[in-house]
């Protein structure tokens, strides 16, 4: 194994030179390499010019004037999809979103984790039942979550299904984005019947009927709201962990125009807190790739290493290049995050901070399943803001996952989900996610952290 980390032998392969953590073991290497050969025939998912766009976009979050939101599912499903499910999950985005930009006065940058989130690190490489062991189920990109052995066994084929998943997911977000269902003028239609009737959801009516208000005023005023592109198509970008490198590099693809290389399975890529090692597979694959890109940072990170990442993954300093999505959990956040904004800012690496309040606040509930506290996720948040205010540095952004539906997998918010309630409709393939109700009432609390 090679250990140069000498960027001028990048290749999209060069990952293989490196220590790969948490890769499934193919049993059947020919059906992987018939897969890997099939997925470096697809064309690309998106374009070079849009990820460029969207580091852009992320260099104004760097530097203050815009805010990230990046949501989705934890782990995408072959199951649940459908036209409705991503409309729904799309639905509660573009909400969150108006509500960000309506009660915090900032420009949203919307990134799903979307069309590509398909394959987890896991704290075990098995899971055991009793006296039955089998593989630790690693996302519908490798294999199944059911409890048996074929369904646990990773399945190349995989790779190209979730390929396939993904192209048809991002048609339809393409086409809900551009085609006129994200209008402002549709605003009220983005509310659905379980959320209207609660508090959150009259809240979003009423600033709703103000963006209705503000609209028709100035058409009276003559504005040309038609030749107004920004009021009826919004940007929405796409972004997954890059967990599984073969999947990744089969998809990498050398730009025309100036000759970079771009992971165009996503517009947005992003190494886990249990990948981000320096020496590693992962980190040698992104730093080669000139997407944005993200790095989780748990409570394992030290400020030094926290600037080693952003030297690995940003040498060039180029602001919009690296967001990094902060989970440390509500009773750690405030003893870690300061000395890393420090020494980042120290070291004068421009990057957009963000925080994933789901990550560091998972716990199994007596029943045994996953769950988070709202009340947790909410006061990771606030500490989030708290701490960025007092190091004087832009609270860049939310890292968050949910789902448009109406399930019972997270505790509390303004409904009340108690533990006993878990059970009702838990439909997660893995994290437990925020419903919509506590999506919205969440991004009503954020932009109330922001404007303070
Ligand atoms: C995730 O985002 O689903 C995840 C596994 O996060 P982390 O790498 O922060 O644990
Ligand atoms: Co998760």
């Amino acid at each position: 194994m090679a250990s140069d980390s000498d960027t001028s032998s990048w290749s999209a392969a060069s990952w293989r030179r490196f220590p790969a953590a948490q890769q499934p073991e193919w049993p059947d290497a020919d059906a992987l390499k018939k897969a890997e050969a099939q997925l470096s025939t697809l064309p690309p998912l998106v374009f070079a010019g849009e990820a460029r766009r969207l580091t852009s976009q992320l260099a104004d979050v760097a530097n203050g004037r815009a805010f990230l939101l990046q949501a989705g599912d934890c782990a995408e499903s072959f199951a649940d999809f459908s036209a409705d499910s991503i409309r729904d999950k799309l639905k509660i985005i573009l909400q969150m979103a108006v509500a960000l930009t309506y009660a915090a006065g900032v420009p949203v940058v919307k990134v799903g984790r979307i069309a590509g989130q398909f394959a987890k690190p896991r704290s075990s490489p098995t899971e055991r039942i009793g006296t039955v062991e089998f593989d630790s189920f690693r996302g519908h990109m490798v294999n199944d979550e059911a409890f048996d052995e074929d369904a646990r066994r990773p399945d190349p084929a995989r790779l190209v299904a979730a390929y396939q998943q993904s192209a048809s997911t991002l048609n339809l977000l393409r086409a809900f984005t551009k085609g006129g269902f994200a209008d402002l003028s549709q605003v009220h239609l983005w509310n659905q019947q379980f959320v209207a009737s609660s508090a959150e959801g009259l809240r979003y009516e009423r600033v709703a009927s103000e963006i209705d208000r503000a609209l028709r005023f100035m058409a009276a005023c003559g504005i040309d709201l038609g030749a107004e592109a920004g009021l009826h198509q919004v940007d929405f970008w796409t972004s997954h962990e890059a967990l599984i490198l073969p999947y990744e590099e089969c998809l990498t693809r050398m730009d025309s125009l100036t000759g970079d290389w771009f992971d165009c399975s996503a517009h947005m890529v992003w190494v886990g807190d249990r990948t981000r090692q320096l020496d590693g597979a992962h980190l040698e694959f992104l730093s080669g790739v000139r997407n944005p890109v993200g790095c989780k940072i748990g409570p394992s990170s030290s400020p030094e290493n926290a600037v080693a990442l952003c030297e690995r993954l940003n040498p060039e300093r180029t602001p919009g290049r690296l967001t990094l999505i902060t989970r440390f959990g509500t009773d750690k956040i405030e003893e870690h995050l300061p000395p890393l904004i420090r020494a980042v800012e120290a070291a004068g690496h421009p990057v957009v901070w963000t925080c994933d309040p789901m990550h560091g606040n998972t716990f199994t509930s007596d029943g045994g399943r996953k769950t988070r506290r709202f009340d947790d996720i909410l006061s990771e948040l606030r500490s989030f803001f708290a701490v960025h205010r007092d190091a004087g540095s832009w609270p860049g952004g939310v890292h968050v996952e949910l789902t448009g539906d109406d399930v019972t997998e997270c505790l509390g918010g303004a409904e009340e989900i108690f533990e006993g309630d878990l059970g009702a409709r838990y439909t997660t393939t893995c994290d437990p996610r925020l419903n919509a109700r506590q999506s919205l009432d969440l991004a009503f609390r954020v932009a109330e952290f922001l404007r303070a």
